[in-house]
């Protein structure tokens, strides 16, 4: 499974998505499309950037019932979509339901990867609120090693967290990692941030970029540079 820059589409319209992307004439990015732009465009926007030659990974983050899920993602796979997720917290039963739906026919299937705890949730709230009462560190790693259980593909997590999440579930496990920026670029509202050739020394296997790309003077370039620094 070859590294790649994935540029977080967060965008809240087909045509600023479009002329986005238009603005890539030698390249075709992977790129996220989460649930901003699906709610506000549906499957159409999906099904038309797939048609403009993109990869795509779904950001939808499903988390129900096993046989809610796994129907769900059957209709996902359908869209021909590269990558979808879901929350590791509904457990292997319900990403077991998830791998199974996903599967077409043919055998094939998405690349399908794990939301272990959010970034947004902290050691306190967790206890508080989730009366789960470990270190957050080690609930993430345990939720990879769940989702690894389960046969999933990966998690997403912090490219700090890449390293660990190998050694606990391999190295074929794909580690997902959003929280990038260039060296001399704002951090906006990441907490830890990291440049694309640090997550690459640190073994992260996709890095998900938007606002240094989505907001550069010229994104093809910012494009370009990240994976320069992160693919070589
Ligand atoms: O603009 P920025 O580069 O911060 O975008 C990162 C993308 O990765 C956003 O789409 C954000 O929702 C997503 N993400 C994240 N942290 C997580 C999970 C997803 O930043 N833990």
């Amino acid at each position: 499974m070859g590294k790649d820059v994935i540029i977080a589409l967060d965008l809240d319209s087909r045509k600023k998505a479009l002329d986005f992307l238009d603005g890539f004439s030698e390249e075709k990015p992977f790129v996220k499309i989460g649930m901003e732009l699906y709610f506000a465009e549906g499957p159409a926007v999906v099904r038309e950037i797939k048609a403009r030659g993109h990869k795509i990974f779904l950001d939808l983050k499903l988390h129900d019932i096993p046989n809610t899920v796994k129907r769900s993602m059957a209709r996902l796979s359908e869209m021909d979509v590269d990558m979808v997720n879901l929350h590791a917290a509904g457990t292997k039963a319900m990403m077991e339901a998830a791998l199974e739906g996903l599967t077409r026919p043919d055998g094939t299937r998405p690349i399908l990867i794990a939301v272990t705890q959010l970034t947004s949730i902290s050691q306190e709230r967790m206890e508080r609120e989730l009366l789960i009462e470990k270190p957050l560190d080690q609930v993430v790693m345990h939720y990879a090693q769940c989702a690894a259980q389960a046969g999933l593909d990966g998690v997403v997590c912090s490219p700090l967290e890449a390293g660990k999440v190998h050694d606990a579930c391999g190295n074929s496990f794909l580690t997902v990692t959003p929280g990038v920026r260039f060296a001399e670029g704002p951090a906006g509202d990441q907490a830890r941030v990291t440049t694309p050739a640090r997550a690459r020394e640190l073994g992260s296997d996709y890095i998900v970029v938007g606002r240094p790309i989505l907001q550069a003077a010229d994104p093809a370039s910012a494009y370009r540079r990240c994976v320069e620094e992160f693919v070589g």
